[in-house]
């Protein structure tokens, strides 16, 4: 008790235990040193010069003049120990010398590219995803970056929005697990550590439910359904101790998120406490006379501000106006102290007043330019992505003795593309990258034939190279086909309204497969494409999305066997376009098909059976597992008990290999409607051919919560099932009664 006095005396006078300067004391000197355009300045972000990640905005010849001046807090996308240096150099000529803060997208590796994020989660190895984000963190740190505006922890439940790429999928829970590794990986040991750079919660909020999929459109939707599946990850990222959030493009029931004093005020900085700081997303400020929400850019400033937006990214909206409509008494000049304060707190948090260079650091960057050891995780990282969808003829493993094999595609000699969409572009990178033909013949014997056709390009109506990839296909013992989407056709702004392969490519692959020839299909992507004609006739297709520096060598790892595939798909795959939106946690409907085909009088489209291509959670290993013995510790709980689920897990095959098994519960009956599934739990365990291990769950009231419609988040007793499988379709299920 007494200690706890002794601290409180201690804040009380701005010091620590040890008689230091709390940093709540410095900002509190700081501030009170400040002018109001100095506070503003604080506020204030732009770009670099080098490349755009938004539509580039004019005037950057001003941007250095007003960092000498104090009027600039950040900087994003510079990057590098001399550009960085440079930039801070001219800061530290302001009045105050205050640093800038560097900020940039770090977002499926650095220097080190990993596969894209949605294909990472298909690993559903949380250990590995942290790791990737630590290795990331090491690297960018050293090239002088503090900040990364990731993870993106938006739900996603239709492919056509191009972003997909950048997140988790479909699941709020899967979603929220790897959205607290990535902060974990990306902050490390805690800010101050010169490896640790702060993390960023995007985009805030539900930028994945824009309607059609269509990037930066509207979002309209209930607020339960906002707080039960698209809030959570934000939450928890809040409650993690993310150091920052950037808010949305999109507008939420008709105000954008931007100003949206719902999520930023009552929940982000009122409910959840949150003390970190809120950056717009690019221009986004400035974007809301667009919407038709502020009739100009003053109120823009105006209404970003009150409602909890921090840092202005790249609309220059806060500089231009802010001053003014304190002065004119329409903004309470607090508003203007406590985002400088959110601000300033994070960048004495990161050491930059002490060392404001401590980041730029030549020997650190220079051993992080070809990390071998980050390259060989990164190998790991991207065969273990991988998912397996088909594989009826056990065609793979391929053996490297293979006499001759083709490698036929648009992406077979790919170097970069492997990058994926957020790569920041390092000059004449190519030669780092490893190609999936490179990979192929990295292992395969060298008296083996590797034969190459490119067969036709991504995405136009050219046949010409059809008649040269069928030949080259007849003198091989097997094929394989390397089809897809080009990296940069999913990300920002790249939504498709078809996502079927693009151009002749499926042409081409009708053409081959005429040959008879034993075809292994590998389907490049960012997001869940449709293949159906593939999908019904090629017996083996490996998704392989974009896996970054080490791609070709993750992928024939894979095809030769020295890694057996355990990924598991994040996210549905539709039949086709029009079954969007589609995903495994939908509610019954008073009308549910009971089957596949039933069509008459239910949910159904008369056209289309009900049922994916592929599910959540689904993904094929060169073994098998069998699923036994699920025992339940009760099947009648009450009040505040533990339910334990147990199964046994057999490798009955010939691989040792890795397993996602999965644990899903359906609350049958509810205040509101419920799920017909909902992910509470996932372990991904490896076994031995032959072995069997007994894996093992626990459930408590607090998984069985939900909001109702008076957004009380609680549980209900009832009815309950338990269910636990290999995906989301296949699931051996048990009833429990749980009375509250
Ligand atoms: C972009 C993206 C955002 C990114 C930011 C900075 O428009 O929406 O995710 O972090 O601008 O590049």
């Amino acid at each position: 008790m007494k200690k706890i006095c002794f601290l409180l005396i201690c804040s009380a006078f701005g010091i620590n235990a040890y008689g230091q300067k709390t940093i709540d004391q410095k900002v509190s000197e700081l501030l009170s040193k400040m002018t109001l355009e100095e506070k503003v300045g604080q506020l204030v972000q732009y770009s670099g010069f080098e490349y755009a990640t938004g539509p580039q905005n004019s005037n950057s010849a001003t941007v250095l003049e007003e960092i000498k001046s104090g009027k600039v807090g950040s900087m994003l996308n510079v990057a590098g120990v001399e550009e960085t240096r440079s930039f801070q150099k001219l800061a530290l000529q302001s009045r105050l010398k205050i640093p800038l803060l560097f900020g940039q997208d770090v977002i499926h590796g650095y220097r080190t590219t990993f596969p894209v994020n949605l294909g990472q989660a298909a690993s559903w190895d949380l250990g590995l995803i942290e790791k990737s984000e630590r290795i990331a963190a090491t690297e960018a740190s050293a090239y002088g970056i503090h900040w990364t505006f990731a993870p993106m922890v938006d739900i996603a439940r239709d492919p056509r929005w191009g972003r997909v790429m950048e997140g988790s999928g479909e699941d709020t829970y899967l979603g929220t697990q790897i959205g607290l590794a990535r902060i974990k990986g990306f902050q490390g040991k805690g800010l101050g550590n010169i490896d640790a750079i702060m993390a960023c919660a995007k985009h805030f909020a539900a930028y994945g439910a824009a309607v059609g999929g269509r990037d930066y459109n509207s979002v309209d939707m209930s607020l339960r359904q906002l707080n039960e599946t698209y809030l959570p990850p934000f939450k928890a990222a809040a409650e993690a101790g993310v150091a920052t959030f950037m808010n949305s493009f999109n507008d939420i029931n008709g105000v954008p998120a931007t100003a949206n004093t719902y999520i930023l005020r009552d929940l982000l900085k009122g409910k959840w406490n949150y003390k970190g700081f809120v950056v717009s997303d690019w221009g986004s400020i400035g974007e809301m006379t667009y919407h038709g929400y502020t009739k100009d850019k003053t109120e823009a400033a105006q209404k970003a501000i009150l409602a909890g937006s921090d840092m202005d990214m790249e609309s220059r909206v806060y500089m231009a106006e802010l001053p003014k409509l304190v002065k004119e008494g329409k903004v309470d000049p607090k508003f203007i102290d406590e985002a400088a304060r959110r601000i300033l707190t994070k960048k004495f948090e990161m050491g930059l007043f002490d060392d404001p260079y401590r980041f730029s650091d030549d020997k650190r960057q220079k051993d992080q330019t070809n990390n071998q050891e980050n390259r060989k995780f990164g190998r790991e990282f991207g065969s273990k992505s991988m998912v397996l969808l088909k594989n009826q003829k056990n065609i793979l493993p391929i053996s490297k003795s293979t006499k001759t094999v083709a490698l036929i595609g648009p992406f077979g000699k790919e170097t970069v593309a492997n990058h994926g969409f957020w790569a920041v572009g390092f000059k004449d990178d190519s030669q780092r990258i490893v190609s999936q033909f490179d990979g192929i013949r990295n292992q395969l014997d060298q008296n083996s034939a590797l034969l190459y056709a490119k067969g036709c390009n991504v995405d136009d109506q050219d046949r010409s190279m059809f008649a040269e990839a069928v030949e080259t296909a007849k003198k091989a013992d097997v094929v394989i086909m390397t089809l897809g989407e080009g990296h940069a056709m999913s990300g920002e702004a790249k939504s498709r309204s078809n996502i079927h392969f693009s151009g002749v490519q499926e042409d081409l692959l009708k053409e081959i497969a005429k040959t008879g020839k034993p075809i292994v299909l590998m389907i490049n992507a960012g997001r869940p494409l449709v293949f159906d004609w593939a999908a019904d006739n090629i017996p083996t297709i490996m998704y392989t999305w974009w896996l970054g520096t080490e791609a070709g060598n993750s992928i024939a790892d894979v095809l030769f066997g020295k890694v057996n595939p355990g990924g598991k798909l994040p996210m549905t795959f539709p039949r086709t376009e029009g079954q969007i939106p589609v995903y495994y946690n939908h509610y019954n409907t008073g009308r549910p098909a009971k089957t596949n085909t039933e069509r008459n009088y239910v949910s159904a489209y008369i056209d289309l059976d009900n049922d994916p291509k592929f599910p959540f959670g689904y993904g094929l290993s060169y073994t098998q597992f069998k699923y036994s013995d699920m025992i339940l510790s009760s099947a009648d709980l009450k009040g505040n008990q533990t339910l334990n689920i147990k199964v046994n897990i057999s490798n009955t095959g010939n691989y040792d290999g890795e397993e996602v098994v999965q644990l899903y519960i359906r609350d049958l009956f509810g205040k509101v409607v419920r799920p017909v599934k909902e992910l509470k739990g996932f372990q991904k365990i490896f076994l031995k051919k032959g072995e069997t291990k007994i894996v093992s769950f626990n459930l408590t009231p607090e998984n069985l919560k939900f909001y109702d419609d008076a957004l009380n988040y609680d549980w209900e007793g009832g009815e309950f099932d338990i269910m636990v499988g290999t995906n989301s379709q296949d699931v051996q299920t048990k009833r429990i009664s749980w009375i509250k």
